[in-house]
């Protein structure tokens, strides 16, 4: 079959991968294709077992693999035989040399702009989806324009704004498509090649088009303001603590001013996630840089406080349990960063739990989707780790339950059951405020909800 336009994705994974699916979704006439170096991850979207745990997408890959939609580990050729390519490596946090914890480490990505000069025959469009720190696609660009001949790129920033979790329902129906580009006749020509594509499925009216820096600035502000409300109401939650005040009926009144808005007030244990702090730490880079102290230590604060929020939780559990965790086990419910995905990447729970094991606690870990991530993340741990994807079975013989993530089923489990196989006195400690807390005090566990008056019987 004839297809309509070619489209290449290169990084299979949680950013790249559902945004090529989608578009394969969306336009059954357009031939697209995934490649990534990682030939495991590529022998995984092409078997039964997805490397992606997201809600909706196993139904959708289903649906366009092998119809028009392929994964492929041979990057080279599928460079040659497309004209968009979507660039959606990863862009970690640098862990050396210069900007060491801070700036962006942009090796996958320069490795993989050379590779498209190396193996272009033709002209191209160059997609950045990638959250990079603004003038990415000027170095792109040069990197791109160095070579030889008359073949061009047009280097495009598209930022993908979609959450785990809820990322098949985010690209299906986005606030936004954010398309920036050169004000060049290229670039325009470029930018409306992209349109076209989001048209298919998006009104018009929510793709908007912008210059190029300013769409890469867009994504790092957009998580940084995100991060920022995270941070604002859990800074808020230690004050409700020490003043009998309680942050859910104090983040419901706040957010029902229209102004405010009622999302992303929920306090916890912090956020989590492969972006937010990469991108806020990428913002505080670009401003030092730029010689703003000031803004730079403003953005910086958002990070400190989440990991305040953190430290604090544990500090809690530590003195609520008679200032020692020694021998005692410890039920860890959930290691995603948030429900409904297997993530665990910049987890509160792993820090947490790595306090926990630092304390001498034994730790049973239970999550219905991340376990094999948890792992891993803790593979270099000397202490006593179980895995048990039961939460029952998890929580048995346990002193205290520490609820990491915000799953749905966590809600529904028959917590006087949970009681009964615990030691007592038995603890829960909600950083979710996920749990019926007067519920589990009734039961009899010592309850510690986050921004809350605990619920004891000492
Ligand atoms: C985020 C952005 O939302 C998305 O637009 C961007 O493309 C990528 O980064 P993601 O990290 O997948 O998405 O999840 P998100 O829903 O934003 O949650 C991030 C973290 O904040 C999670 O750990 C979550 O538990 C925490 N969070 C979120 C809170 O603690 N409270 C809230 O009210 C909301
Ligand atoms: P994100 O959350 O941004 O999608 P992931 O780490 O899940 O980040 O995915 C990025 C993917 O990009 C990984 O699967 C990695 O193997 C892949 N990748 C990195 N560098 C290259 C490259 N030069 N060519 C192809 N794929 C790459």
């Amino acid at each position: 079959m004839e297809f309509k336009k070619n489209i290449l994705g290169i990084g299979a994974g949680y950013v790249g991968a559902p945004s090529m699916v989608m578009i394969a979704a969306k336009c059954p006439d357009y031939k697209v294709t995934v490649v990534d170096i990682n030939p495991q991850r590529i022998a995984a979207w092409n078997s039964e077992e997805l490397p992606v745990y997201e809600p909706g997408l196993e139904e959708l890959v289903r649906q366009t693999r092998g119809r028009n939609l392929f994964f492929s580990s041979d990057v080279d050729k599928e460079i040659r035989e497309n004209d968009i390519i979507f660039v959606c490596v990863n862009t970690p946090t640098k862990t050396f040399g210069a900007g060491a914890g801070m700036a962006a480490d942009l090796q996958y990505w320069e490795k993989t702009a050379r590779q498209i000069l190396e193996n272009s025959q033709s002209s191209k469009i160059v997609v950045e989806k990638s959250t990079l720190p603004i003038k990415t696609a000027q170095a792109m660009e040069r990197i791109l324009s160095s070579g030889k001949g008359d073949i061009t790129f047009d280097v495009l920033s598209n930022p993908e704004f979609m959450a785990e979790g809820t990322a098949v329902s985010d690209l299906e129906n986005p606030d936004r498509v954010l398309i920036g580009s050169r004000e060049t006749p290229g670039g325009l020509a470029a930018r409306r090649q992209l349109v076209d594509i989001y048209a298919r499925w998006i009104p018009p009216e929510k793709i908007i088009t912008s210059n190029i820096w300013s769409a890469e600035l867009s994504k790092l502000v957009a998580n940084a303001f995100l991060a920022q409300r995270v941070s604002s109401i859990n800074s808020i939650s230690a004050l409700c603590e020490k003043a009998d005040a309680d942050i859910s009926e104090v983040a419901y009144a706040v957010g029902m001013d229209s102004r405010i808005g009622a999302k992303f007030l929920k306090a916890g244990i912090g956020f989590g996630g492969s972006c937010f702090k990469k991108d806020i730490l990428n913002l505080v880079y670009l401003c030092r840089f730029y010689g703003l102290p000031e803004v730079a230590d403003y953005w910086e604060s958002v990070v400190r406080i989440n990991e305040y929020q953190q430290d604090r939780f544990i500090a809690n559990v530590l003195q609520s349990m008679f200032n020692t965790l020694a021998g005692k086990k410890i039920c860890v419910l959930g290691f995603a960063f948030k429900a409904d995905t297997g993530d665990t990447r910049e987890s509160p729970a792993i820090y947490i739990t790595r306090k926990l094991l630092a304390e001498h606690a034994d730790v049973v870990i239970s999550d219905p989707k991340a376990l094999a991530n948890a792992a891993s993340d803790l593979a270099d741990e000397k202490g006593t780790v179980r895995y048990v994807e039961d939460p029952y079975e998890a929580a048995a013989g346990c002193h205290a339950l520490a609820v990491m993530t915000d799953w749905e089923l966590y809600r529904r489990l028959d917590y006087r059951k949970i009681y009964k196989s615990m030691v007592k006195p038995a603890f829960i400690f909600d950083g979710r405020n996920i749990l019926d807390h007067r519920h589990c005090f009734d039961i009899g566990f010592n309850v510690f909800p986050i921004g809350k008056p605990s619920l004891t019987r000492f």
